[in-house]
C-alpha cells in the first residue's frame, strides 16, 4: 500500500511516498532553516508562507523522484498536531484537498508518533511493543509504545524541550539557529566534566523532566563569567548535563517496566554525545538499542507516512472536516 504524506508543523516542508509503513519511496524535505536563521528562531508567519510556496513543487518532485503517478497512490496521511498552527494548517488544507480530489483516504497523524515511526523505516525488524524516548525541538516525552497506535505517557517535560534547550544555550553562545548541530560540533573539542549544572527531580513523578533550570544556569554562568568562557567545554558539559537527565529516565522507566527495547526519536537523537551515551546505557545494561540515521531523526515525511500506515490498519481515518492542532498529547488529549 502507497501512503502520500506531508508534514508542516515546524519550519520543514516535507512530502513523502512510503510503502506498507517500511519503505521509503521518496522522502523530499525543504528546510526553512536559513529563512528563520536571522532571526533566531522561527518566525511562525514566514513558516507558514513559506509552506504555501513550497508544497505543490515538493508534491510534484516527490513524484517525479518516485516515478509514479497520482491514481498509484492508496492513501493520504498528514501530521495535523502539534505544531506552529498556521504552518500545521497548510499540511492539512493540501492533504485534505489530495484525498477529496483523488477520493482515497485520509489519515491523520500525530507528529510525535510519526517520530517515533521512524524507527519502522530504519528498522524493519522493529515491533512494539518497547520504550520509546522522543526529543525534538518542541517535545521531550518518554512512552511505553505498547502497539503501533497504543501508546502511554510516562513522563514529559514540565517546561522546555530537550531541542529547545540546546537552542536557546546556542543563543547564549552566539551560535545559529539552530542550535543543535553547532553546539554538538562545538562540544567536540570540550570537557564535559570542566563544568556541572543542575539535573532537575521532578518529586511526583521521576519519569518528567525540566531543562529551565539548566538552560537559567547556563545564561548566569556566561554572563557572570570575568575570564571568559571555555566554550567548548560548556557546550560538552551542557550536552553532558542533558544526556544524563535523558539517560537516567530510560533507565529507570527500564528498570521498572522490564522492557529491554529502546527506541530513540526526534531531533536531538541526533546528538553525537547522546547517542554514544544512549550506546553505553544499552550495552552496561543488556538493552536492545534503536536510533534511527541522522537523516531520520530530524522532521521529514516518511515518517509520518510510516505511522500513517499503523494507523490506516487500526482504522483512524478523517474526513474533509479534519483540523489542526497546536497542542495535543500522543494519544489525542487537548491537556498537553
Ligand atoms: O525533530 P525536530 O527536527 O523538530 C521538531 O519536531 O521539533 O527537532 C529539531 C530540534 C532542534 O531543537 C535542533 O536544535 C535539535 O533538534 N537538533 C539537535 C541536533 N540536531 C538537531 N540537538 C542536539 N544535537 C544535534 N546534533
Amino acid at each position: 500500500m502507497k501512503i502520500l504524506s506531508f508534514e508542516s508543523t515546524c519550519d520543514e516542508t516535507a512530502v513523502a511516498i512510503v510503502e506498507d509503513g517500511r519503505k521509503i519511496i521518496t522522502n523530499q524535505v525543504f528546510s526553512q532553516a536559513d529563512l528563520h536563521a536571522v532571526y533566531g528562531g522561527v518566525v511562525p508567519e514566514i513558516a507558514s508562507r513559506s509552506h504555501v510556496e513550497a508544497i505543490t513543487l515538493l508534491t510534484e518532485k516527490a513524484f517525479a523522484d518516485a516515478n509514479l503517478k497520482k491514481e498509484d497512490i492508496d492513501a493520504i496521511a498528514v501530521s495535523y498536531a502539534p505544531g506552529l498552527i498556521g504552518a500545521v494548517l497548510v499540511g492539512v488544507n493540501f492533504a485534505k484537498s489530495a484525498a477529496y480530489a483523488l477520493n482515497i483516504p485520509l489519515i491523520p497523524v500525530h507528529h510525535i508518533r510519526g517520530h517515533i515511526a521512524a524507527n519502522y523505516l530504519a528498522y524493519p525488524e522493529l515491533e512494539p511493543p518497547f520504550l520509546c524516548l522522543a526529543i525534538s525541538g518542541g517535545n521531550t516525552l518518554l512512552v511505553n509504545v505498547k502497539d503501533y497506535t497504543e501508546m502511554e505517557i510516562l513522563g514529559s517535560t514540565r517546561d522546555d524541550a530537550a531541542g529547545e534547550c540546546f537552542d536557546k544555550t546556542a543563543r547564549v553562545l552566539g551560535l545559529p539557529y539552530p542550535g543543535g548541530k553547532p553546539i554538538d560540533d562545538l562540544s567536540q573539542g570540550g570537557d564535559s566534566k570542566k563544568y556541572t549544572f543542575p539535573q532537575s527531580h521532578i518529586a511526583d513523578n521521576p519519569y518528567d523532566f525540566s531543562f529551565s533550570g539548566l538552560k537559567t544556569s547556563v545564561i548566569n554562568l556566561v554572563h557572570n563569567s570575568k575570564d571568559g568562557i571555555d566554550r567548548a567545554s560548556l557546550a560538552a558539559s551542557f550536552t553532558k548535563s542533558v544526556s544524563d537527565a535523558l539517560t537516567s529516565r530510560a533507565l529507570l522507566a527500564i528498570k521498572n517496566t522490564e522492557i529491554k527495547k529502546l527506541v530513540i526519536a526526534g531531533g536531538v537523537a541526533a546528538n553525537s554525545m547522546i547517542r554514544k551515551d544512549f550506546e553505553n546505557l544499552a550495552n552496561e545494561n543488556g538493552i536492545e538499542l534503536f536510533i534511527p540515521p541522522l537523516k531520520l531523526c530530524g522532521d521529514n515525511a516518511a515518517m509520518i507516512g510510516a505511522q500513517g500506515y499503523f494507523e490506516y490498519l487500526s482504522g483512524n481515518f478523517a474526513d474533509i472536516s479534519l483540523n489542526a492542532y497546536a497542542t495535543m498529547d500522543i494519544n489525542g488529549s487537548f491537556n498537553a
